[in-house]
């Protein structure tokens, strides 16, 4: 039976006010899903050093989207300063894993642009992407010799700083996009890939390669061909649960603790609990930590439905 605890700062728990760290220990004692409300840059430090199994997680992409809150991580005003942000956010990740844990990271790339307000593409005002943040991102950055139109590698910037940072960078696995955004371009290929890259914190580490395999029985391959969900889940940038799936699986045992610095709607929460993992997922904006309370309650409801 699992518990679902969701958690500010301070929080309620059986009647009493808790620390967060407080909270943690009690609800890891048993089968959770930990939804703590924050910035991760702070609420990270606050969880036990090396309980952590495995982390599985998707930041905000560099300038795509507004998640409506003034801590958001993204919303930088250079990709210099978002590279930083998520090597510190890394840094309390790293702190909270065990000797022998992983990280898998799903990050995506973004276009430098001078303009660009069109209805589809990087820089396009789609979903939650609002004006301001779109002006703010539309104007080539001053960094790194970028000109307008240049790709710009965020993906490798950011995995190349968590590799200086200590971490070790050992797969790098190419998402293939059954279903990917439509883009208006015609003078290169469409985008239709995003990579995760696994790092690990040690050079001996979990990975159990028998956990999840190609469909002829050889060892899992660097690239996942990988459709969205079928789910009405509020949320604009939801990863498919059988992305999440494959790197619980092969980064954990039934028991461990799963992490999520930002967890979006929970759906690392929902594959863990799934996968009889624990979890702890952060989340910054409260609205959408509430909805992913009440989709994993709603999703272990229905998995105990026989
Ligand atoms: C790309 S979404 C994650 C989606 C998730 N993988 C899912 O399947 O739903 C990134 C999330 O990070 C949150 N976020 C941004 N900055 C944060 C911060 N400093 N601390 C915690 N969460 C943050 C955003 O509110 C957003 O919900």
């Amino acid at each position: 039976m699992f518990n679902i605890i969701i958690g500010q700062e301070t929080s309620r728990f059986g009647g009493c006010s808790l620390a967060v760290g407080d909270l943690m220990q009690k609800a890891l004692a048993s089968n959770t899903v930990q939804v703590l409300v924050g910035d991760n840059r702070q609420v990270l430090r606050q969880i036990e050093p090396g309980i952590v199994q495995c982390c599985v997680t998707s930041p905000p992409y560099w300038g795509l989207r507004d998640y409506d809150h003034v801590d958001q991580i993204g919303a930088e005003s250079s990709p210099e300063a978002y590279v930083s942000n998520l090597v510190m956010v890394f840094q309390g990740v790293r702190r909270a894993l065990r000797d022998n844990g992983t990280l898998w990271l799903n990050v995506g790339d973004g276009y430098a642009r001078n303009g660009g307000t069109g209805r589809s593409g990087p820089n396009a005002l789609v979903g939650n992407t609002k004006k301001l943040l779109q002006q703010r991102n539309c104007k080539v950055p001053n960094c790194w010799g970028l000109k307008d139109r240049d790709l710009m590698g965020l993906p490798w910037r950011v995995a190349f700083a968590l590799q200086e940072d200590g971490w070790l960078l050992r797969s790098k696995i190419t998402w293939i996009k059954k279903a990917p955004m439509p883009e208006s371009v015609k003078n290169r290929p469409s985008n239709a890939t995003e990579d995760i890259f696994l790092f690990a914190k040690n050079p001996s580490y979990y990975y159990d390669n028998q956990a999840a395999r190609e469909a002829s029985g050889a060892n899992l391959r660097n690239y996942w061909i990988l459709g969205p969900d079928s789910s009405s889940v509020p949320h604009p940038a939801v990863f498919p649960r059988e992305l999440a799936r494959r790197c619980i699986l092969l980064g954990s045992q039934p028991g461990d603790v799963i992490l999520d610095p930002f967890s979006g709607s929970g759906t690392t929460g929902v594959v863990a609990a799934r996968s009889n993992r624990r979890a702890i997922l952060v989340e910054l904006n409260p609205v959408y930590a509430r909805q992913s309370r009440l989709r994993i309650n709603q999703d272990l409801q229905l998995t105990m439905i026989p």
